[in-house]
């Protein structure tokens, strides 16, 4: 109890700090300023024909093993590159344990998947293909189906000088990534001068955020993530919760931590949280305004906000103020197997 209540003690005080911090104009764009151009690293510059690659990889239901699932179907353009299900179904219909995440401005984070398991986009690319419950084929078959197509087999000599590999195949998905990026939000064109840009209720939901709400602590930076781990207590309440970061580290301080999701366009992506259980943002707020789900490793900042109805409908108007423009793409044309090949085509 007494713990409970330091805990709550300090939160306060974290809170006003960042209240101090924040409501400084300054400190309001660094927090949460324009997304800056993407990170590339410096072994995968960016081509184009590198790209055209990496999106052809990234629609091909070759790469699962009945060749029936893409990236896309779990990352679709059309849904905010994420999907409308609360968690997802791979091949031979069967379910995982999480929501996908978008892969929209993923190119920003430090870390991916929910518990921060992959390092890079590299990294994480040729992950689903070989996870059994996603696209369920191997790596080597894969690469021996790519080079049996003689449209691919060109395409990563051309890029990478080689025949298909698992890197380049790694290369070419994480390019492609990250050209799936946000453009400015209403929220950019307000914070540049336009104070037109944003309604008056998303401004006081950006205040909200920044202070009563405080959210900012942890949705901070461009990408509105800290890009650190946080127990909010999704999923706790259940028999076998989800432990998150602790599975990466077997650390139990780190008992139900998941990453901080970014939130520029998250209106586009329902359902919410790791469990998909949120199914609107105002689920979402809700959530927030009840303090979380109680558990030993909860948060300190969350704690019940008592906000009015008026407080809660504003930072849903603050939140999809970050709705901006995303690539719509049309999924490109795929090369035809060759005759060498036997089966694989669709
Ligand atoms: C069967 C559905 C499914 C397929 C197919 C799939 N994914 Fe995912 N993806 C998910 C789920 C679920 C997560 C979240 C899992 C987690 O964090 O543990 C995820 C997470 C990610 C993330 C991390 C996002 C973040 O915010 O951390 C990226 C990037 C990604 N997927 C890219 C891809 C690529 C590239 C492919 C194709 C090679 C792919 N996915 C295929 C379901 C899928
Ligand atoms: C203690 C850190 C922390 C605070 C404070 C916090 N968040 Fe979060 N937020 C997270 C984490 C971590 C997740 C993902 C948790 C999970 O799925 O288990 C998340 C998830 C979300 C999501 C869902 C995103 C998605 O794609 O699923 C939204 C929306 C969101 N937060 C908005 C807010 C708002 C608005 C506030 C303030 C009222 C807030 N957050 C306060 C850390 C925080």
């Amino acid at each position: 109890m007494k713990g409970r209540w330091a805990a709550s003690l300090l939160a306060m005080i974290l809170v006003s700090l960042t209240l101090t911090w924040s409501t400084g104009a300054l400190g309001q764009f660094l927090a949460n300023g324009p997304l800056p151009p993407v990170p590339v690293p410096p072994d995968n510059p960016q081509t184009d024909a590198k790209v055209r690659l990496g999106a052809q990889l990234y629609f091909d239901t070759r790469l699962s093993a009945d060749n029936t699932i893409s990236c896309a179907t779990c990352h679709a353009p059309k849904t905010g590159w994420s999907n409308p299900h609360p968690t997802d179904t791979g091949i031979r219909g069967q379910v995982g344990g999480r929501n996908s995440g978008t892969i929209l401005n993923a190119a920003y984070m430090r870390v991916q998947f929910w518990d921060g398991r992959a390092a890079t986009l590299e990294e994480q690319a040729v992950g689903p293909i070989h996870n059994p419950i996603e696209m369920g084929e191997t790596l080597e078959n894969v690469v021996r189906k790519l080079n049996g197509i003689p449209g691919y087999r060109a395409q990563f000599n051309t890029v990478f000088g080689t025949d298909a590999n698992p890197d380049g195949i790694a290369k070419a998905i994480a390019a492609f990534e990250r050209t799936v990026v946000t453009g400015p939000a209403p929220y950019d064109r307000w914070l540049a001068g336009e104070k037109s840009a944003m309604t008056p209720a998303a401004v006081r939901g950006m205040n909200l955020f920044n202070g009563k709400g405080h959210c900012s602590p942890c949705h901070s930076g461009p990408a509105f993530s800290d890009q650190g781990y946080h127990n909010i207590g999704a999923g706790m309440d259940r028999k076998d919760p989800d432990l998150g970061r602790e599975v990466v580290t077997k650390d139990p301080r780190d008992r139900g931590r998941f990453k901080t999701p970014g939130l520029r366009n998250c209106a586009l992506t329902p359902p919410y949280l790791h469990t998909g259980s949120e199914k609107t943002l105002a689920d979402v707020i809700a959530y927030y305004d009840r303090g979380g789900i109680a558990n030993p490793n909860l948060d300190p900042l969350m704690l019940p906000l008592n906000l009015t109805s008026r407080e809660k409908a504003d930072l849903v108007a603050f939140l999809e103020a970050l709705t901006g423009t995303q690539p719509n793409i049309t999924p490109p044309a795929l090369p035809e197997a060759g005759p060498a090949q036997e089966g694989g085509s669709r």
